[in-house]
């Protein structure tokens, strides 16, 4: 469940298509006579489609639309999703994609080696209330100032070697070894409007949550979950109290905690017999829009001063975003799991604590 209802509408927003003319603008670049490709499904509401077209086709790009079958599991399991092989002939012929559907997917990755853009409202997931999401943390939110601060957290994790987790009540620790990890912005931002350059290809709405990805094998430790987890099947869940996660060398070993939350996911890991999705965390990201909130968005991601991390597959973004010699991860499904005020130490140095990031 999530913590806040948010104004759900079953009408078009006015307001929605400046922020769709913001995004297509100042994030992406889009220019008249462009093929944007917009991919969603039947959880995302017609008219929030239809401004993604109507907006980028008033811009003279062209814009048409695909919408699929929404995936078997949900979000969850979109890493091994199988697609239509129509996506694959509309994708190759596009210059932007906005994937409200899709995810990870090796044709979405096959587009982008080719020189596609891609951006994801509500990270490849859609969602019934997008509209509601991307009113208040783009159009609502200083996006330049967010992407700004991105670039200094990142720039942050990027120098750091060590980074400390401290979580729950007796304020356990976690420790993960970032040596010759690059940090990205995760601004959502394509275009980079100060350097006047090309920043992405591969973005998430809304914006910002700065991290690492990690490869396989690091991480130790215990972390307390307080925020939201999103697992099986399609539901982000917030537990009663925290659950009790512990890694050793970048696994899962146990998973404690007295909440029910704490129990269905283990069933569910079980159920699953699969060795892959206990790995991890593969991401570490934190959240710095002050307008997102705890629903079911992934907008949860970004709430400021919360730290999410991923489990089980990161293979394709890995691809795209400087896997380097490092391994990542493969698994059918993605999990997350987020801690609201953790405090954080990057070799030795406090840069978030008590929900508030330190680095200015
Ligand atoms: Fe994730």
């Amino acid at each position: 469940m999530g913590l806040i209802s948010p104004d759900v509408a079953s009408r078009l927003k006015p307001d929605f298509i400046a922020t769709v003319a913001k995004i297509y603008r100042e994030m992406c670049n889009l220019q008249a006579g462009q093929n944007v490709l917009i991919i969603s499904d039947a959880r995302t509401p017609d008219y929030i489609v239809a401004v993604f077209q109507g907006v980028a086709q008033s811009m003279s790009a062209q814009a048409v639309r695909i919408e699929c079958a929404v995936p078997v599991g949900g979000a969850t399991y979109q890493p091994g999703s199988r697609w239509p092989s129509m996506l694959a002939g509309a994708a190759d012929q596009a210059d932007v994609i906005i994937d409200m559907a899709v995810g990870y997917s090796q044709f979405i990755v096959n587009a982008i080696k080719r020189g596609c853009r891609v951006v994801c409202p509500g990270d490849g997931i859609g969602g019934s209330f997008l509209d509601d999401v991307l009113i208040r943390t783009v159009l609502h939110s200083d996006i330049h100032a967010i992407r700004r601060h991105a670039d200094r957290v990142a720039e942050r994790f990027s120098r750091a070697s060590r980074c400390e987790v401290f979580t729950g009540p007796q304020q356990d620790r976690f420790e993960i070894d970032l040596t010759g990890l690059d940090a990205v912005a995760g601004d959502g931002f394509l275009w980079d409007p100060d350097k006047k350059d090309w920043k992405s290809s591969w973005v998430f709405l809304p914006p910002a949550q700065p991290g690492v990805l990690i490869p396989k094998g690091r991480g130790s430790g215990v972390i307390n979950v307080d925020g939201t987890l999103l697992y099986h099947p399609i539901y982000h869940e917030k537990p009663d109290t925290p659950i009790r996660l512990s890694f050793r060398d970048g696994r899962l070993v146990d998973i404690g905690g007295g909440s029910v939350l704490a129990g269905k996911l283990a069933n569910w890991l079980d159920a699953l017999g699969e060795e892959g999705a206990r790995n991890g965390p593969v991401h570490l990201n934190i959240g710095i829009n002050p307008n997102a909130s705890l629903t079911q968005s992934q907008e949860w991601e970004r709430v400021y001063g919360s730290i999410t991390c991923g489990m089980g597959d990161l293979s394709l973004l890995g691809v795209l975003l400087g896997e380097g010699d490092f391994q990542l991860n493969r698994s059918a499904v993605h999990w997350d799991w987020t801690v609201l005020h953790p405090k954080i130490v990057l070799d030795g140095e406090t840069v978030l604590e008590r929900g508030k990031v330190l680095i200015e």
